[in-house]
């Protein structure tokens, strides 16, 4: 199986396709930077360095917010012919805040009561009306860089001022009192693979290991992994990072990230987490190389006109002979899987012939 692994090129990608080539013969390091895409009617078209990107069984695709149009692009083209653990529309709602909270509301995954406006006006409104302290957030920021805390309206009213002079969007919400503590769940599939509790540095509200927070191994319960795995399914990703806030009304999902960093987990966990991610990939490509010929398999019987009887097919067809010898239709090579790499017995009597592969 051949797989590519598009990606910034960080560690924890380095790290990945390490780990994939233990399951896939060939593992391609795609720099997302040197990919050019091109639409229009005869579809889409994906060039790597000038030439188009080379047929896949596996595409794991991942990068910052600030790639999310491009990596959906590529996945809107290659989804159906290469196994993709995140689907094409993850890439935009995953990397944007404001839509992951609207599937996460439409999947009723618990979070904390968000607001959105639009206007310096209606926002000030909002302001007026919700309990203090609230977070504010860019809806396309990472690693806590994005996430202002406001204990007042006028803290709050004069962030806003700015954030209105810079004509940046931003989402007002709720905050959550967890002692600036937040859980973040690596989920891989329909598991929790890892999880790790973070504090944030001292006076810090977010969390984040990048903001200065430290991390601890926690083993999430039924509930918050539960949800966790449910959040990846809202979103679209079969392998993601989430996090949860919790609160006295129970765990509320904050975030997904399409595309988290396994160093730091890895460091708090000691768990192998590209080695859980290679491993799925593996698996998961199978599955979908083997879904594939069977539905290729179906196709064939449907269109060639083979009927099944009992444990074998069956055509009624005229045979082309070329000087004596017989040609057959190109459905019973394809569906005998015969390759002309292989021997055969041919059994033969008067009015009846049979092939079999010799060997095992
Ligand atoms: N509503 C909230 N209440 C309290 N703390 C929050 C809230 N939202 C975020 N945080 C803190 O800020 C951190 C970063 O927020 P998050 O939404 O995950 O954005 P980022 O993409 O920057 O990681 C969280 O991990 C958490 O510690
Ligand atoms: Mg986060």
């Amino acid at each position: 199986m051949k797989a590519a692994l598009i990606s910034l090129r960080s560690i924890s990608s380095q790290w990945t396709i390490k780990e994939m080539k233990k399951y896939f013969s060939q593992v391609d390091d795609i720099n997302l930077k040197e990919i050019e895409v091109s639409l229009g009617t005869k579809g889409i078209n994906v060039l790597y360095k000038g030439d188009p990107l080379d047929h896949y069984d596996c595409i794991y695709a991942k990068g910052s917010f600030r790639f999310a149009d491009i990596l959906r692009t590529i996945a809107e083209s290659r989804h159906k012919e290469s196994y993709m653990p995140l689907d094409p529309d993850s890439f935009t709602i995953g990397h944007d805040k404001l839509l992951t909270h609207i599937a996460l509301n439409r999947a009723r995954i618990p979070m904390p009561d968000t607001y959105i406006a639009s206007s310096l006006a209606s926002a000030k409104e909002i302001l007026d009306k919700i309990p203090y302290p609230i977070v504010m957030k860019f809806p396309k920021g990472t690693q806590g860089k994005g996430v202002m805390f406001a204990d007042s309206f006028a803290s709050a009213s004069s962030i806003l001022d700015a954030l209105s002079a810079l004509k940046q969007p931003f989402l007002l919400q709720e905050y959550i009192d967890t002692g600036g503590t937040d859980i973040r769940a690596i989920v891989i599939g329909d598991k929790v693979a890892t999880a790790m509790r973070r504090t944030g540095a001292q006076g810090e509200t977010r969390a984040n290991l990048h903001a200065g927070g430290k991390g601890e191994p926690t083993v999430l319960d039924y509930r918050s992994a539960k949800l966790a795995v449910e959040t990846g399914k809202a979103i679209g990703a079969e392998i993601c990072a989430v996090d949860i806030l919790e609160s006295v009304k129970g765990p509320l999902v904050v975030e997904a990230n399409l595309s988290p960093g396994l160093q730091g987990i890895t460091m708090v966990t000691k768990e192998n987490v590209a080695g859980k991610i290679a491993k799925y990939l593996g698996e998961r490509t199978t599955a979908f190389l083997e879904q594939g010929k069977q539905k290729k398999m179906s196709k064939l019987v449907s269109e060639a006109g083979l009927v099944k009887q009992g444990e074998e097919h069956q055509i009624i067809t005229n045979i082309d002979f070329r000087s004596s010898r017989m040609v057959l239709p190109k459905v019973i090579t394809e569906f005998s899987e015969f390759s002309e790499m292989e021997e055969f017995i041919i059994h033969v009597k008067k009015g009846k012939i049979l092939i079999e592969k010799y060997g095992p």
